[in-house]
């Protein structure tokens, strides 16, 4: 059976996605062929080798692809909506950072320098909500609390954060307008190990309190075990694998899992994030 079965309703279908690269030397393949379902209040984790599709699945989803790629077929369904059919108005108005929202692969720049960390999430606010800058910015402190940070520290600027405090502020800001389901692309690369662990237990616990559906997106297996309820392994442009974490580090079926698996001594041992 699905590990999936007894999750409930679907959110988020992928079905058959298909989408290539252009370059001046060839076509890539980067997404060759994969279905997969989030349902509501479910972590999803993408893991796999770097250049194995994982971004470019996020990327389509939120209608963020390059010039160079293209779609060559397969639907993706939030909702009830298949998001690749309708227009980029559309998409802005009513799924950008509303319903779908994303915390980037470089989160650590996704900060301007030169403003104030509150008014970089009011703006963020007002950008997609008819609100005054004052409810903005009122709604900013709250945000910031929300995810571990004294309202005050609103008034910093980027620099006076600390690697962990930017990156929750920017989580911060992917939650400004109560998204259901957040994209989070390698979320704690280039944090020590301590803050990543740390930033995990805030989007483990914002999960819960929120009933937010997550897609987790990361090469490193063992970030995934205490967060998701179901992983799925890439392998160039394919999912080779979906499982609960369970049973992915007890049984895996397919050999590259087996590999990855074998690079993380811990996992086996068995632990809890
Ligand atoms: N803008 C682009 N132009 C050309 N090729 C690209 C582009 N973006 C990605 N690719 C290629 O598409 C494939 C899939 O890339 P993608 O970024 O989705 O992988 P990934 O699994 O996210 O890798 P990583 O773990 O390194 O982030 C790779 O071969 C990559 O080189
Ligand atoms: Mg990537």
């Amino acid at each position: 059976m699905s590990p999936q079965a007894e999750l409930g309703e679907a959110m988020l279908n992928v079905d058959s996605l298909r989408v290539h690269y252009t370059t001046d030397r060839a076509v890539i393949r980067a997404v060759d062929g994969v279905t997969f379902a989030v349902h509501r209040g479910e972590a999803y984790g993408l893991a796999g080798e770097s250049g194995s599709g994982k971004s470019t699945i996020a990327q389509t989803v939120l209608r963020l692809l390059p010039a160079n790629s293209g779609i060559d077929g397969g639907e993706v369904t939030f909702e009830g909506t298949d998001i690749l059919e309708i227009g980029e108005e559309e998409y802005r108005k009513k799924f950008r950072w509303r319903r779908i929202s994303t915390v980037p692969q470089a989160a650590m720049n996704a900060l301007t320098p030169v403003y104030r960390i509150s008014r970089q999430i009011a703006e963020a606010i007002t950008t997609h909500e008819q609100t005054r800058l004052k409810d903005s910015l009122s709604r900013a402190g709250d945000l910031l609390e929300m995810v571990g940070i004294p309202k005050d520290r609103g008034q910093d600027f980027p620099h006076q954060f600390s690697g962990g405090m930017k990156q929750r502020a920017v989580i911060a800001m992917a939650l400004a307008c109560n998204p259901s389901l957040l994209i989070a692309d390698e979320p704690t690369t280039g944090l020590d190990v301590i803050t990543q662990a740390e930033v995990l237990r805030l989007l483990k616990d914002l999960k819960s309190r929120l009933g937010l559906s997550l897609i987790f997106i990361t090469h490193d297996l063992s970030i995934l075990a205490g967060l998701c309820e179901t992983i799925a392994i890439m392998y160039q442009g394919k999912i080779v694998e979906q499982a609960s974490p369970e049973s992915l580090f007890r049984d895996p079926t397919h050999p590259y899992t087996a590999k990855l698996l074998a690079s993380y001594p811990d996992i086996e041992n068995g632990r809890e994030t």
